[in-house]
């Protein structure tokens, strides 16, 4: 079965064509243009997706099914994300659709960011427990089959990349501040400053992160910019460290309530080289099989989207060509 997918939830244009598990193209336009605002400016990201998506398109195709009536689905992200961005590829995708007569698959992009990691593990399977990090989410999911899910733990305030992303701007580093602030921790000491690890009352495996990107603030207000930019890898470092400590924590804590002995990261912060050093070495300890999707798999990309869209087609399930785009889309527990 050969799914055409479309991503344009905030500021990558991606689009890719998969046969089943296997993904025959996966082109990854990055907008570049909003790191001088350090933060993606909306208005621009539509702007660049109207320009991007139709030669992309037609690369894609053009590098692998050539026609277009070899294809059997259209999935498109409809949401969370940015309303103008979510636009432009879900009425490219609907028009595509309707010219050639196929399914439309509507996906949700939380779900796809999870479902990531079948394209790269043949040997993944249900059930497993999924920590979802990324931009917008951090969130502890028992997933029990495709659309089955449980949310075990959620952040009460900012996502896990938001704190990376915020830190990264408090310290003058650029946007998207993740795979900055893990380059620069790379040569940093962890424990040069112990930073706030937060624990939310009433369900324990919730998170929070809120106080430690305040943390952080209040102490280069303290210290002034010099001392920040003398030790900057060993502040990237430590607050890296405090960030995955919870989110470890947690993880773990879930791990053994749920006594499941498969653990898969997804969303962009699992591309974070310590994250997944610490979990790899916790879970190997404690027996558990752990899981994550190669970097192109992580961050936003069009296969995941793909992907879940061929699962959808396979249960019979498909979307009407009304569907709004739903920047607030949720991602809840089915049951
Ligand atoms: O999944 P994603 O590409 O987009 C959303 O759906 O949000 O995630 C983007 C987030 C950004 O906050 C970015 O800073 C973070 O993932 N990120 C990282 C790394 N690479 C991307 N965070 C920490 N370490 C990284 N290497
Ligand atoms: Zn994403």
């Amino acid at each position: 079965m050969i799914i055409l997918g479309i991503e344009t939830s905030c500021d990558e244009t991606s689009i890719a064509i998969v046969d089943g598990r296997k993904v025959l193209a996966n082109v990854i336009a990055s907008q570049t243009l909003h790191q001088e605002y350090g933060g993606v400016v909306p208005e621009y990201a539509s702007r660049e997706h109207m320009r991007m998506i139709e030669p992309i398109s037609r690369r894609v195709i053009d590098s692998t099914i050539k026609d277009l009536s070899k294809i059997d689905g259209i999935a498109v992200t409809y949401g969370p994300g940015l309303m103008g961005a979510l636009l432009v590829g879900l009425s490219f995708g609907k028009g595509l659709a309707v010219a050639l007569g196929k399914p439309f698959l509507a996906v949700n992009h939380v779900e796809a960011h999870i479902m990531a990691n079948f394209i790269v593990h043949s040997d993944l399977d249900y059930p497993f427990l999924c920590l979802l990090v990324s931009g917008g989410h951090t969130m502890l999911v028992y997933v029990k089959s495709f659309g089955r899910y449980k949310i075990l733990g959620t952040s009460v305030d900012d996502a896990a990349g938001e704190a990376f992303d915020k830190a990264a701007r408090i310290l003058g580093l650029g946007y998207p501040g993740g795979p900055i602030v893990d380059r620069l921790a790379k040569g940093g000491r962890k424990d040069f400053h112990v930073f706030p690890r937060a624990r939310v009352k009433g369900n324990e495996l919730n998170f929070s992160f809120s106080g430690l990107k305040t943390s952080l603030l209040y102490l280069v207000k303290r210290k002034g910019e010099s001392w920040v930019r003398e030790n900057l890898a060993d502040l990237c470092a430590s607050y890296q460290e405090a960030v995955v400590d919870m989110l470890l924590r947690n993880t773990f804590r879930a791990v053994e309530m749920v006594e499941c002995d498969k653990l898969v990261l997804a969303g962009g912060v699992a591309a974070n080289s310590r994250l997944r050093e610490v979990f790899r070495r916790n879970a190997e300890d404690i027996g558990v099989k752990l899981y994550f999707p190669v970097l192109e798999y992580c961050t936003d990309n069009a296969a995941m989207v793909a992907f879940t869209g061929y699962e959808m087609l396979r249960k019979g399930i498909t979307s009407p060509l009304d569907i709004p785009a739903v920047p607030a889309l949720k991602f809840d527990s089915t049951e």
